[in-house]
């Protein structure tokens, strides 16, 4: 199973400029956590097209943590325009600040390091420590939970799901790997694995997956009425 998704991620991973090709990723590179770290918190409520931009303006003008923590406030609030959810800008700059000085420049390298960063919850501390840091973290986002409900063919609806649907894609999380493994999730969820119409026919888990096998995969994950 994982060993067909990373066959498929290999081929075609999105291509991102945060992220370290999968080719890259075999030869030993790692991505920049800083990066990693800048992309995710942009990446919390926006979505993948608009967060681009912002992203290359934000590293051309401060290509490091050090270089944030310093920049004044009205600058990075600036910069940040557009994006919305502005608490994020300011932990953004607190965050920076919190690792340049406490940590001389250095993100933590685990989850629950991460965790007492400010603007980082569960979840973007998953997707930085198995991304940056090569640490077997569980990173479940809404395309995540509708991959696994659908591989599982999970009937029970949202959010009632959500903890079987994390031990679920735990089980699928490899030990090695698990940040490249958490992005080929997240990539077939955004181009296959689609909320409506999934592409089964191209799908490299097709073979593997219960709700494909029952017919009902466009209708997972089931949602509780309002
Ligand atoms: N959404 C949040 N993090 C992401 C990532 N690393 N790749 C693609 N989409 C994402």
């Amino acid at each position: 199973m994982t060993a067909a998704l990373g066959a498929w991620y290999r081929g075609q991973a999105r291509v991102m400029p945060w992220r370290i090709s999968p080719r890259d990723w075999a030869a030993g590179m790692r991505p920049d956590p800083y990066r990693v770290w800048l992309s995710e918190v942009m990446l919390q409520q926006t979505t993948v097209a608009a967060v681009r931009g912002y992203f290359l303006r934000f590293t051309e003008s401060w290509p490091d943590v050090c270089a944030l923590a310093r920049a004044p406030e009205a600058d990075v609030m600036a910069a940040w325009a557009g994006l919305g959810y502005y608490a994020r800008a300011r932990n953004l700059r607190a965050c920076a600040a919190r690792v340049a000085e406490e940590h001389a420049g250095r993100f933590p390298d685990t989850e629950d390091g991460l965790r007492a960063l400010p603007g980082i919850g569960p979840y973007t501390a998953a997707a930085i420590a198995a991304i940056a840091f090569d640490r077997r973290a569980v990173v479940v986002d809404g395309n995540v939970e509708r991959v696994v409900a659908r591989l599982f063919a999970h009937e029970e609806p949202l959010p009632r799901a959500r903890p079987a649907l994390r031990a679920l894609a735990d089980r699928l999380t490899p030990a090695q790997g698990a940040g490249q493994h958490a992005q080929a999730m997240m990539d077939l969820g955004a181009t296959i694995c689609t909320p409506r119409g999934p592409r089964c026919e191209i799908c490299p888990l097709a073979g593997g997956c219960a709700a494909r096998a029952r017919g009902i995969a466009a209708e997972l994950p089931r949602k509780a009425p309002k």
